[in-house]
């Protein structure tokens, strides 16, 4: 469904993403994992239209989406569960799943949306007039992710959903991911946590320095002892 080729993006005189070529096909969970710095958040915002390609291209089921605005995007199935959340902290939250029904083909579906975020997440339900600023950092994230649900995504970019996060918490968070994906929805996700987001992933690129260095079936990564050593850890070493 989505299809970036040769995609280059920079800031200013630095360039960030080189040559990057990637795909997401139909209904899969696709990751991308790399280090600090390699241009993973710079991919999902180019992908999102929220920042301009400096060349190569972008197509979404087919169509030429090189130069589409993120409200084009939007209108066109795709959200992002941005890092670092990006709540309003001051408003509801309520208010805050509103914001991802803006657009009137999003804000027809607004009750049955909400229910959908709800019963993925019931705790919300509980805080919905609570300002999402005084909420948990897991709940915070419950809000980012059910402020994309509510624009009804056929492709969700979801860009380090664990930062920050106790284990638990990230259980849920990555259980909520695989129920979305478990109803259809194509996921794109950024993890810092290599294992975790192989895991889960059915395709996955690894980055560094601005450029997709490694893809492959999760098992095929796993195996290669560069990406073990510099992703895995410890863990990886001693088993
Ligand atoms: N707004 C910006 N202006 C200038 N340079 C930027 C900007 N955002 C990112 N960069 C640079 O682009 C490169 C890629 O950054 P990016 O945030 O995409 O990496 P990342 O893989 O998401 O890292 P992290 O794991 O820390 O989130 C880095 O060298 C970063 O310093
Ligand atoms: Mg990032």
């Amino acid at each position: 469904m989505l299809e970036a080729h040769g995609l280059n993006v920079a800031y200013g005189d630095a360039t960030a993403l080189w040559d990057v070529t990637l795909v997401v096909r139909e209904g899969e969970l696709v990751s991308v994992v790399g280090p600090n710095g390699a241009g993973k958040t710079t991919l999902v915002n180019a992908i999102a239209g929220l920042i301009p390609n400096r060349g190569g291209g972008l197509r979404l089921d087919g169509a030429d989406v090189t130069h589409a605005s993120a409200r084009d995007m939007c209108g066109r199935g795709v959200a992002i569960i941005p890092e670092g959340r990006k709540l309003f902290a001051g408003m509801s939250v309520e208010e805050n799943l509103e914001v991802g029904c803006y657009r009137r083909a999003a804000r027809r579906f607004r009750v049955e949306s909400l229910d959908r975020v709800y019963g993925l997440f019931p705790i919300l339900r509980e805080r919905r007039l609570q300002a999402a600023g005084t909420l948990s950092g897991g709940q915070q994230q419950m809000v980012a992710i059910g402020r994309a649900l509510m624009a009804r995504p056929r492709l969700l970019l979801v860009d380090e959903p664990s930062l920050g996060l106790s284990p638990k918490i990230v259980e849920e968070v990555f259980e909520a991911l695989c129920a979305i994906h478990a109803e259809g929805v194509s996921i794109l996700l950024i993890e810092q946590n290599a294992a975790r987001a192989l895991a889960l992933a059915e395709r996955a690129y690894v980055m560094e320095g601005g450029r997709i260095v490694s893809e492959g079936a999760p098992q095929e990564l796993l195996v290669q002892p560069h990406i073990r050593e510099a992703y895995l850890g410890a863990d990886a070493r001693s088993s």
